[in-house]
Formats: structure tokens, C-alpha cells, sequence
């Protein structure tokens, strides 16, 4: 890592009261330069809570709009005004309205990776880590429309038992994780557990293939890794989650189930690229006054749970 880089990194953050936080499948360098690191839910919360005036995204666009929804008075910046996420760009908010007029009395759940247009159109939001528990709460009598990823969607149906209509969007990173991983896996780790993110296609094979498998977002991994007694792991998920897996437990071993599992996205945010955004004060990422307070009513209820 370059010494110099970091330390005038550090040292602008300090002159100009901001705060880094990075995704967890964030470079090892940008996460490990970051005030906080975490998954989707952890890193709003960290947003909605924090008293620096600037905050650096080191994730992709629709992680620092959600920052920018529930902080409209603060800077947020992102690194890389290209780092966009193709799960969140499979749904416009157009499609949103054409299924609410047709159901009038439906109800909308939109995971967070989706614009803040599609975000104020919802009556909620939720992230992988608690997905499941905001369904369960919701009012029975009504139809749901799940967007946009068909895959946590089918989660959430198997975890609640509950029926939805669910948008046919996919990750390109996690849809490309399927059967055949799973079972090449299987016979090289028989004894290690299963950490599966349900964004994954592979999500139903799981359930004959590997019945123990653990369906969990990427905190719940590192969470749930530090304190199970097993000491190996095949992580299906974008491989940057190993870093922070094997900085939580050091003495345990963790397999990626592909090791191409790569969101270029992810990958744009650099060193040089945060130390330009805090010189440079870019790119600013602004949501409009009407569309943010929509917004952020959807990802109050996320926040507050689970
Ligand atoms: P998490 O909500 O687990 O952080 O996942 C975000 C994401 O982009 C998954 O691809
Ligand atoms: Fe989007 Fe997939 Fe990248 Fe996550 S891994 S940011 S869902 S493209």
C-alpha cells in the first residue's frame, strides 16, 4: 500500500471533518483505510448517524444516494461517478408505477440496490440482511410487488411462505453463482459450511444440494463465521467479502466458491481515486428535495429493523 497516499488521505479527512465508509466487497485497501465497513444495512445506518460533514462512498452509486436521502444537509461523495451496479439499473421507476396502477391497493418492497426514484415510488425497503423480517410484517390481504432481484425475491417467498410478484432482475456477479458451483465445491470442501448471499442463483439448488447451507447477507457472514465452531468455510458472494471474513477470524479458513466472482463496479473505487474525490470535493451525489423525501420514508422502516 502506498504510505504517502494513506497518509494524506488521513490527514484531509481530518482537515475537512469526513468520514470514509466502504462495502464490504470494497478493494482490501479502501476497506482497510475506511472509518466503518459494512453490508448495505450497516453502511445507511452509519450514514443516517454520523456528525462528519462529508461522507466518501467507497461502494456504488445507490449505497451513497441512500446516503444522500437520509442526509440531505451533508456532502456525500463517491470516488467514481461510473460505479453503478446492473441489479439496480434492471428496474426504472416507470415499471414501479405501471404495476402500482394496476393494483392499487398493492403493496411495494424495494431492496435497496435500486434508484431513488424506483426507492420513492416503494412503501418499503429492505436489504439481504433483513429482507425477510420486513415481509413478514406486512399486511397479509395485500398483493406485493418485490423489486428488482428475483432471486432474494424467491428467498424471502421460501423463508415467509409468503407469495409475491416478483421483478425478474438478477446481479450479473451473483446470478452467475449457480448449481454447478455449488456442487464442484461440494466435493472439494465436504466438511466445510455453506455462507450462500441470496442474491445467488443458486439459492434453491441449495436446499437438496447442501439442506445446511446458511443464507445470509454479507455482515451476517462475517457475524456468523467469528463465532461458529467450524474453521472452514466456501463463501458464495463477491470474493472482496474474504478480507473481512479473515480479518473477523484469523484462525479459520474461507473458500470462494468462484473465484471470478467479481463486481467491476465494486472494484472502480481506489486510493488515488478517494484522495482526488476529498481534494476535488467529487462527485457530489444529489437527490431531489421531492424524490429524497419519498425516499427516505421507504428506508426508515429498513433502517429500524433487524
Ligand atoms: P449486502 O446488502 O449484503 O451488503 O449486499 C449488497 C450487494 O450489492 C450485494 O451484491
Ligand atoms: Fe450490484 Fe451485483 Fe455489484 Fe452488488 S455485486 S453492486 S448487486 S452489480
Amino acid at each position: 500500500m502506498n504510505k504517502d497516499l494513506v497518509k494524506r488521505i488521513q490527514h484531509l479527512k481530518k482537515e475537512r471533518n469526513a468520514i470514509i465508509l466502504a462495502h464490504s466487497y470494497q478493494r482490501d485497501e479502501v476497506q482497510d483505510i475506511a472509518d466503518f465497513v459494512g453490508d448495505s444495512l450497516g453502511l445507511s445506518r452509519e450514514a443516517a448517524k454520523t456528525d462528519a460533514e462529508i461522507i466518501v462512498f467507497a461502494g456504488v452509486h445507490f449505497m451513497a444516494e441512500t446516503a444522500a436521502i437520509l442526509n440531505p444537509e451533508k456532502t456525500v461523495l463517491i470516488p467514481d461517478i461510473e460505479a453503478g451496479c446492473s441489479l439496480a439499473d434492471t428496474i426504472k421507476a416507470s415499471d414501479v408505477q405501471a404495476w402500482k396502477d394496476e393494483n392499487p391497493d398493492g403493496l411495494v418492497v424495494a431492496y435497496v440496490n435500486t434508484s431513488a426514484e424506483v426507492k420513492a415510488l416503494a412503501d418499503v425497503c429492505v436489504t439481504s440482511a433483513n429482507a425477510v423480517s420486513v415481509v413478514s410484517e406486512l399486511d397479509q390481504g395485500r398483493p406485493v410487488f418485490f423489486v428488482p432481484d428475483m432471486f432474494l425475491g424467491a428467498h424471502v417467498e421460501r423463508a415467509t411462505g409468503r407469495k409475491m410478484s416478483l421483478w425478474l432482475g438478477e446481479c450479473h456477479v451473483h446470478a452467475g453463482i449457480g448449481e454447478k458451483e455449488i456442487n464442484s465445491k461440494l466435493s472439494e470442501h465436504s466438511d466445510a459450511e455453506f455462507l450462500i448471499h441470496p442474491e445467488c442463483s443458486c439459492g434453491s439448488a441449495c436446499l437438496y444440494l447442501k439442506p445446511d447451507a446458511k443464507i445470509m447477507s454479507t455482515e451476517g457472514m462475517v457475524r456468523y463465521s467469528s463465532t461458529a465452531q467450524s474453521k472452514e468455510f466456501v463463501v458464495a458472494t463477491e470474493v472482496g467479502i474474504l478480507h473481512r471474513l479473515q480479518k473477523f477470524s484469523p484462525d479459520k479458513e474461507f473458500f470462494p466458491i468462484k473465484e471470478s466472482a467479481v463486481c467491476e463496479y465494486m472494484k472502480m473505487t481506489t486510493l488515488e481515486k478517494i484522495l482526488n474525490s476529498l481534494e476535488k470535493n467529487q462527485f457530489k451525489v444529489e437527490v431531489s428535495p421531492e424524490i429524497a423525501d419519498k425516499a427516505r420514508r421507504s428506508l426508515e422502516t429498513m433502517i429500524a429493523v433487524g
